[in-house]
């Protein structure tokens, strides 16, 4: 009974793990191939080649989420490309990639587009590592002229990983930007960036990275999460679908993602703090919730944010 349909592919459930969570190793990526109440799959954010990352400590909990500063560890696009090209045929699986520069994400487009791989890409422009500059994706010129070159020979379903927004004007200027291109998804949110915890203990940031400034994650980013998935839903073009990623812990939380307009829902630190067995859990709290509200399909409500 929930189900999604993004680009024509087919997913029998709605939930799978927010890039970075669990999909490092193909041992991660096969616990979240396999549990219950995970519809999909997105892989870590690939470079072209491997990276070790940053220090640790570069993930930990801290009130009310997470913060991270990993520095974009990954195995390498072949890595990735290899896993999901050979499990493809399971179920409809999103790569993720975030190359540090326009020519390494259009070069690792170039490779997918030649594979084998017949599944779901998700472009990031929203890695916080690109060195001297913002976010791609908050330069909207850089936005357009990235996706421009994409789609002058990239054919196959691509969607992109978005940050939060915070200013009304943005939330029109990227959507006049992203209903330009043919894209089959966005993802919103990435966390929200360069942000500082504290330990009351010892005085001290909390990761080491960056002298300690990262982004956050969970239940205090909810709020932006749900914010942005609602501005984008009114202003995309139908067509583009959206995954709501930001604060999912329990299943009223996927329903409020949904509400807003979310047609599959990603879980980022809370999967990282429970396990991939949280899929099934917040899978059985959201048919409650639908059930408690008279609900019996995702179309019933999707969307239908009541406004004052
Ligand atoms: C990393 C963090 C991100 O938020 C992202 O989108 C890509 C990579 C990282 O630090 O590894």
């Amino acid at each position: 009974t929930l189900t999604a349909n993004i680009a024509g592919f087919e997913f029998d459930d709605i939930l799978l793990n927010a890039a970075g969570v669990y999909c490092m190793t193909t041992e991660e990526l096969d616990q979240v191939l396999t549990a219950p109440g995970a519809g999909s799959l997105v892989t870590k954010s690939a470079t072209p080649s491997f990276r070790a990352g940053n220090p640790a400590p570069r993930f930990t909990k801290m009130p009310l989420g997470s913060i991270n500063s990993m520095g974009l560890p990954n195995n390498g696009l072949d890595y990735y490309l290899d896993y999901v090209i050979t499990k493809q045929a399971v179920k409809p699986l999103f790569l993720s990639i975030a190359g540090l520069t326009k020519t390494d994400n259009l070069a690792m487009l170039h490779q997918i587009q030649a594979s084998n791989f017949n599944g779901l890409v998700e472009l990031n422009l929203s890695c916080p590592n690109v060195p001297g500059k913002p976010q791609t994706a908050y330069d909207f010129d850089a936005t357009r002229a990235i996706l421009t070159e994409v789609f002058q020979f990239y054919t196959k379903p691509l969607g992109v990983k978005l940050p939060p927004y915070f200013d009304i004007v943005h939330f029109d200027m990227v959507a006049a930007v992203l209903n330009d291109f043919p894209l089959a998804f966005v993802n919103t949110i990435n966390s929200i960036g360069n942000a500082l915890a504290i330990d009351p203990e010892t005085d001290s940031v909390m990761i080491a990275p960056k002298g300690g400034f990262g982004g956050i994650g969970g239940e205090i980013v909810k709020p932006t999460a749900l914010a942005n998935v609602r501005a984008l839903r009114l202003r995309l073009n139908p067509a583009i679908k959206i995954i709501g990623t930001g604060g999912v812990q329990t299943g009223r939380d996927v329903y409020e993602h949904i509400l807003c307009g979310a047609d599959l829902v990603s879980v980022g630190t809370n999967l990282a703090f429970e396990g991939p067995a949280i899929f099934d859990r917040l899978k059985t709290e959201l048919l409650a919730e639908m059930a408690k509200k008279g609900y019996r399909s995702l179309a019933d409500f999707r969307g239908n944010l009541q406004t004052l």
